[in-house]
């Protein structure tokens, strides 16, 4: 059957109750060596599906539609994509590779997914905002998914904000707002990076704690949740909050320096922003806060440092 709009697409997943029950095999992109998407594998197993990372790139047409016709997933993940090392700024300098991954590829994919009937979970950016006049910070009010991205300077947002511009023209399509993920695994994600950094930007920003959220993402996935997500925990944090909170719970003897105004004021801008997480919330309004999952995080990583479990 070839879906013809969200309506269709709506009434398959209303009538299919039990959907979410039975095992269900799932090909992941960026699986292979991805972080998020290596996690990703790992949570949809422990749910005793089948998770199968793809070989293909996103922007090989024929090799995707391949590997869809011998391995059937029942959804595809879309945890690929290029971030840049050692950070975005590289894509100012491969602009064509960025587009190919992120706004060709991405969109390729979610063609292909929709010419399949599949399920597509894309695993994006909340990495599009800056605070504004009427978003300022410690205001609370966070920029909601209606609200369009208003930060286009780094080429990096901008290639996420074409794609989700298009990408949601699929019905078949959940698209999922990661910004500044966490998780205890600290070769990776924001906790890292800031103790790892020689000076600090001080700003509040929402952030998304993996281990929390990413299940999640998994659930949607069943429930083949479609349209656009804000993939944030409740609340913002301040980097230096951030830090204290480390200090407390992980390593007493940390210190750290903040950048000064004058250097500040040199700085090229970032997407610094409070994402409200109030549509997630409606599907999950357990979600914890952004300070009880971080302090979570943190005493796992602390016990992970003293070699035992919590
Ligand atoms: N990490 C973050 O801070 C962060 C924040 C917000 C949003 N996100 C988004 O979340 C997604 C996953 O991020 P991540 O942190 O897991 O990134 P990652 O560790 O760099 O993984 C991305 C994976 O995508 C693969 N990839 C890149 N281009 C591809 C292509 N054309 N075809 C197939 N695979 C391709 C890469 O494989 P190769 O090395 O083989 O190319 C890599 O394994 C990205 O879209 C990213 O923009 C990440």
């Amino acid at each position: 059957m070839f879906m013809h709009n969200k309506l269709l697409f709506a009434l398959l997943i209303l009538f299919s109750p039990s959907l979410s029950a039975q095992p269900q095999t799932f090909l992941v992109f960026g699986g292979t060596q991805g972080w998020i998407g290596q996690k990703l594998i790992v949570l949809f197993q422990q749910a005793g599906h089948t998770a199968i990372a793809a070989k293909s790139r996103l922007e090989n047409r024929q090799t995707i539609i391949d590997e869809i016709n011998v391995i059937k997933p029942d959804a595809l993940i879309n945890a690929a994509g290029i971030t840049g090392r050692p950070n975005n700024d590289w894509c100012e300098t491969h602009k064509q590779e960025t587009l190919r991954t992120n706004v060709i590829g991405t969109l390729n994919l979610a063609d292909i997914a929709y010419q399949h009937n599949l399920h597509l979970t894309n695993m994006s950016t909340g990495g599009i905002y800056i605070y504004d006049e009427q978003h300022p910070m410690w205001s609370g009010i966070g920029f909601t998914e209606e609200e369009a991205p208003n930060f286009d300077e780094s080429f990096y947002s901008s290639t996420k904000i074409m794609m989700e511009k298009l990408i949601l023209n699929y019905p078949n399509v959940l698209n999922l707002r990661v910004q500044f993920p966490i998780s205890t695994d600290m070769n990776n994600g924001f906790v890292a990076r800031l103790t790892k950094a020689e000076k600090v930007v001080n700003i509040p920003n929402s952030l998304c704690v993996l281990d929390e959220l990413l299940p999640l993402a998994v659930d949607m996935t069943l429930r083949r949740i479609t349209g656009n997500y804000n993939f944030v925990n409740p609340g913002v944090l301040s980097h230096n909050q951030i830090l204290e909170l480390y200090k407390e719970y992980v390593d007493p003897t940390f210190t750290w320096k903040n950048f000064t105004q004058e250097e500040l004021d040199l700085m090229i801008r970032r997407p610094n922003a409070e994402l409200s997480a109030a549509k997630l919330l409606n599907l999950y309004p357990e979600l914890p806060s952004i300070k009880e999952a971080l302090i979570n995080v943190l005493k796992q990583i602390a016990a992970q440092n003293l070699g035992k479990d919590i």
